[in-house]
């Protein structure tokens, strides 16, 4: 049986990250499947925390074309374009991008009309490549600080062991 996800709501989020940290190594344990880590990754966050839309877009077209999977949540965009948005303003520019109102980011895209804030860490492989960007989306206005982007990176780090593959765009 798998470990039940923690409700992290109220617990300061340093100590929450932590948490996740580890429930992540001990489901994941030595795997180098990153489809089951994004799986795995996106369903820890989003039922700890309770967000809108938790997910991957993944590389398709280097440095062009990023598509949506694995998620959680309500439907996502199938496809951004690299320097689109906050996903491909975080792929474009490799860096984390924190967004504590959608509405004042030029060129945000709309997926979800409840979608207040948001945060999009960079994911990259053993060699450095970009492999994806984790999307994080909140109906809460400013959800995310400086404890989320510091946990984010801690756990899409795990994607160091894994090696980029091309998915067919
Ligand atoms: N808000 C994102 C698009 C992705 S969805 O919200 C799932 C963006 O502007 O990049």
């Amino acid at each position: 049986m798998e470990p039940v996800i923690p409700d992290l709501r109220s617990v300061p989020r340093d100590e929450a990250y932590a948490q996740l940290l580890s429930i992540q190594q001990l489901v994941l344990g030595d795997s180098h499947d990153i489809i089951a880590g994004m799986a795995t990754t996106s369903a820890l966050l989003h039922h700890a925390f309770g967000h809108l839309w938790t997910g991957f877009y993944r590389v398709v077209e280097p440095d062009h074309l990023l598509r949506v999977g694995p998620y959680q949540g309500s439907l996502g965009c199938q496809d951004i374009v690299f320097g689109r948005g906050v996903c491909g303003t975080a792929a474009a520019e490799a860096r984390t991008v924190i967004v504590p109102d959608v509405h004042a980011f030029p060129g945000h895209i709309t997926c979800d009309a409840r979608s207040r804030s948001e945060i999009v860490v960079p994911v990259f492989d053993a060699t450095g490549a970009l492999l994806a960007v984790l999307d994080i989306d909140s109906a809460v206005p400013h959800a995310f600080g400086e404890a989320d982007q510091r946990g984010l990176e801690s756990l899409v780090a795990w994607f160091r062991r894994t090696t980029y593959v091309l998915t067919p765009a």
